[in-house]
């Protein structure tokens, strides 16, 4: 029988799955186990290689995706792959240390017993830490902890580790409201359960990469700044609505600055001062929102340029109904809640059509 699944996303993993394979085996002698590594479709031939380690070894399993990227998804699709009672989450870059694997099992306990569902391997408790961090870096992941911890209020020392073990039946009571994105898996889960998890925590050090590179850059950050938000006041509205009318208002600003300058400085005629602004504010909004909203899903190159062209066509449609709604209001409610409720009209339209055509998730 089945007792553990350790699920391992892989991007860019070959030189290192064997490894791990044969580590997860000294460490969990005489527990039954398996493991799925979940690999984006690496140009490195990862899952080749996962493959040919589970021709070998029963307990190896590949679930490659196709067309998708994503830590925390791809995590997702490999505990729904197997049907473990409890599932083990780790890396496959070697930097979580496997031998606490059956510390952390045992703390989790039998169900009917015990008084945790999820054990999390920690840095930030008595005996963790980081191995070759630099201060910089060290600056960094402190920061996000503290950011974390004010935002979701999770009470554990690392809320953003990608290294633990939780029960299925817990996972299973939040696998429906995960929003998926990012790579804070373990926030993602302590926020969305319906009650508060019963959290356990065992220290470990974070070990250097041996081989490959982190694929943690400035749009993962991004991603997880997105997520907090999102579970803060993503029940009322979606946190890249407020970004995208955050910058719809910079945009407004440039309108205004462009429009000054064109028709009292340069004397330009009006209609030609206004048209110049119009497009000037809705290249500027165009990069903001592709190097900030979407910044996950950004544009490069000449699907840039698509993009933007995309943009002024969903823009001048925005136009459209925000002066339509603006004149249908002005008769009977004056001309601040006509216009207020046509900007609020245009704006809803431009970030629902460009949300469906600039900006569409290609899963
Ligand atoms: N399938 C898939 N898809 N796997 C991915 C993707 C992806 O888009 N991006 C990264 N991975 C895999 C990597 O191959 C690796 O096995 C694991 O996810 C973590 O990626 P790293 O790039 O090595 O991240 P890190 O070392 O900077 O940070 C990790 O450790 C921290 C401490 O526990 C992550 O697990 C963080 O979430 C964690 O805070
Ligand atoms: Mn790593």
């Amino acid at each position: 029988m089945i007792e553990l699944a350790i699920v391992v996303p892989t991007y860019n993993e070959r030189p290192n799955v064997g490894e791990l394979v044969r580590r997860l085996a000294e460490a969990l002698a005489g527990i039954e186990w398996e493991v799925v590594f979940v690999d984006d479709d690496s140009p490195d031939g990862t899952a080749e290689e996962v493959r040919a380690l589970a021709r070998r070894e029963r307990r190896v399993r590949c679930l490659q995706r196709l067309g998708r990227r994503g830590l925390s998804r791809a995590v997702i699709e490999g505990v729904l792959s197997t049907s473990a009672p409890v599932i083990a989450v780790m890396d496959a870059d070697l930097q979580h240390e496997e031998a606490v694997l059956p510390r952390m099992l045992e703390r989790l306990g039998d169900e009917a017993s015990s008084d945790v569902d999820i054990v999390v391997a920690t840095r930030y408790a008595p005996g963790g830490g980081h191995e070759g961090w630099d201060e910089g870096r060290a600056r960094m992941s402190r920061l996000a902890t503290a950011l974390a911890h004010r935002i979701v209020r999770t009470g554990i020392t690392d809320p953003m580790s990608g290294f633990f073990v939780v029960r299925r039946r817990v996972f299973e009571a939040a696998m429906r409201r995960l929003s998926g994105e990012g790579y804070k898996l373990l926030l993602d889960l302590l926020a969305s359960l319906p009650a508060p998890a019963r959290v356990a925590e065992m220290p470990y050090r974070f070990r250097p990469r041996q081989a490959g590179e982190s694929k943690l850059d400035s749009a993962v950050l991004w991603e997880f700044t997105l997520l907090l938000l999102d579970k803060r006041i993503g029940r009322w509205i979606p946190a890249r609505f407020v970004l995208f009318s955050l910058v719809g208002a910079s945009g407004v600003l440039v309108h205004f600055a462009v429009l000054s300058v064109a028709y009292r400085v340069e004397q330009l005629p009006f209609g030609l001062a206004q048209a110049l602004a119009t497009l000037v504010a809705m290249t500027t909004n165009y990069a903001l929102n592709n190097s900030l909203t979407y910044r996950d899903q950004r544009h490069r190159g000449l699907g840039w340029l698509r993009g933007l062209l995309t943009f002024y066509a969903i823009c001048g449609l925005g136009v459209v109904a925000n002066v339509g709604v603006a004149n249908a209001l002005f008769d009977r409610q004056g001309w601040l809640l006509a216009a207020a409720a046509g900007a609020l009209v245009g704006t809803v339209w431009n970030y629902a059509a460009s949300r469906a055509v600039t900006w569409r998730k290609k899963s």
